[in-house]
């Protein structure tokens, strides 16, 4: 295939996240099989990269494309994802004392969710290696991004949900054309499904992480947090930790904005939230050797927690460890109240996910591990209104 490298992308490398291993990133490309971990891209980081070299036309993510991994343009699929609001949410803010509480409102991207990022760059990227069909095992929101941006590039989308999940998120993907299977169970047993589907290959499998595509779009939230406090990270973001891709990604832009000087001061802690239903971070900190052999996961109405065994596992640990960050594990009741508080106090309907972070922030704001001047930012990574039928 011949590339013109016209999109400006400064990609350098694609290599295995454990030994750096390199892998050809004009090829298709799923995980590291070397070390059986996931890949991720680098890029061509110098001192002397301008704020000019951002697309200011980009009324999306792509603003950023330079630090995305496409290389010509015209494979680029967007529907507009991207460049969410950050407000400052002072009521919440007074009931647990932070003066400096923000929000990070995904859920006006394209399907309700930040789940659209990482969609758009991996599509755009099936686009440009000419693939045409892929499946996805889903806690819900990626497979509605995955159905959205596959119809917009012509290539065919198989979704495999668990069947619990609100019924929105199944009626979404059918509405977009793409065909649905559902499993009971969680996302593990969709991936084993889809794996069993794709025995011959015939497929691209955009299961989290086992692709290295997705972290790249999840990643541009690090460079738009950045942009918004001119730079001068807050002292703590707290993330709802699923598959880990918008705790990896995140934390990967600050460290790609500190080799280009665009950060100099000190990064954030970074903060993973779970359901006490299935706590995986939590099991394998507590338990690094033989934490599977108990576990018991369950669902949770925060369906995008529900992730057992996540591939992106390790990359998760070392993000907590090298922000000096925390996993706060919080129970499943509180996560209705807290979509209510919301709505009722900030005018916001969040997702049950987003409704966790605050939780966490009450937990660690009670520890002292949060102090009042903080400044302290937290994710909302979808809309409530797909979850309407587990929170009314
Ligand atoms: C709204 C929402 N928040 C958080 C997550 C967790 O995301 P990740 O798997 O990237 O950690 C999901 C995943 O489905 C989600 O839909
Ligand atoms: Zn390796």
């Amino acid at each position: 295939m011949n590339y013109s490298y016209n999109s400006g992308s400064l990609v350098e490398n694609l290599s295995c996240s454990k030994c750096g291993q390199g892998y050809n990133f004009k090829e298709v490309q799923t995980f590291a099989t070397c070390c059986e971990k996931p890949l991720v891209f680098s890029y061509h980081l110098r001192e002397d990269i301008s704020k000019n070299i951002l697309n200011t036309n980009g009324q999306s993510i792509w603003k950023y494309r330079c630090f995305l991994p496409i290389l010509d343009t015209k494979h680029i699929v967007s529907l507009g994802e991207g460049l969410t609001p950050i407000t400052k949410i002072e009521k919440v803010g007074e009931l647990v004392n932070v003066e400096h509480l923000y929000l990070k409102d995904e859920s006006g991207n394209p399907t309700g969710s930040f789940k659209a990022r990482g969609l758009s760059v991996a599509i755009s990227k099936l686009k440009e290696l000419g693939i045409q069909k892929c499946i996805i095992p889903t806690a819900g929101n990626a497979g509605g991004a995955m159905a959205a941006y596959s119809t917009k590039a012509g290539i065919e989308a198989t979704i495999i949900m668990p069947r619990h999940t609100p019924k929105v998120f199944k009626d979404e993907c059918e509405i977009y054309g793409a065909k649905i299977i559902l499993v009971d169970g969680l996302i593990n047993d969709c991936g084993n499904k889809a794996k069993q589907l794709n025995k011959d290959g015939d497929y691209f499998d955009m299961s989290t992480l086992k692709e290295p595509y997705r972290l790249e779009g999840k990643k541009i939230m690090g460079y738009e947090i950045a942009e918004y406090f001119d730079w001068d990270l807050p002292d703590f973001i707290f993330y709802p930790a699923g598959g880990g891709t918008g705790l990896i990604g995140i934390w990967k832009a600050f460290k790609e904005l500190i080799k280009i000087g665009w950060i100099k001061n000190k990064l954030p802690k970074m903060i993973a939230v779970q359901s006490s239903t299935c706590a995986p971070i939590q099991e394998a900190l507590t338990n690094p050797h033989n934490w599977k052999e108990h576990f018991k996961p369950e669902a949770s109405i925060a369906n995008g927690l529900a992730v057992p065994y996540p591939f992106g596992m390790d990359l998760m640990l070392n993000v907590i460890k090298e922000s000096e960050g925390e996993i706060c594990t919080i129970q499943e009741e509180k996560i209705k109240e807290t979509v209510h508080l919301f709505s009722k106090k900030e005018g916001v309907l969040i997702s049950p996910e987003g409704a966790a972070t605050f939780m966490a922030l009450n937990k660690l704001k009670n520890m002292n591990v949060v102090s009042k001047e903080d400044r302290v930012l937290l994710l909302n990574t979808g809309s409530g209104y797909k979850y309407i039928e587990n929170v009314i």
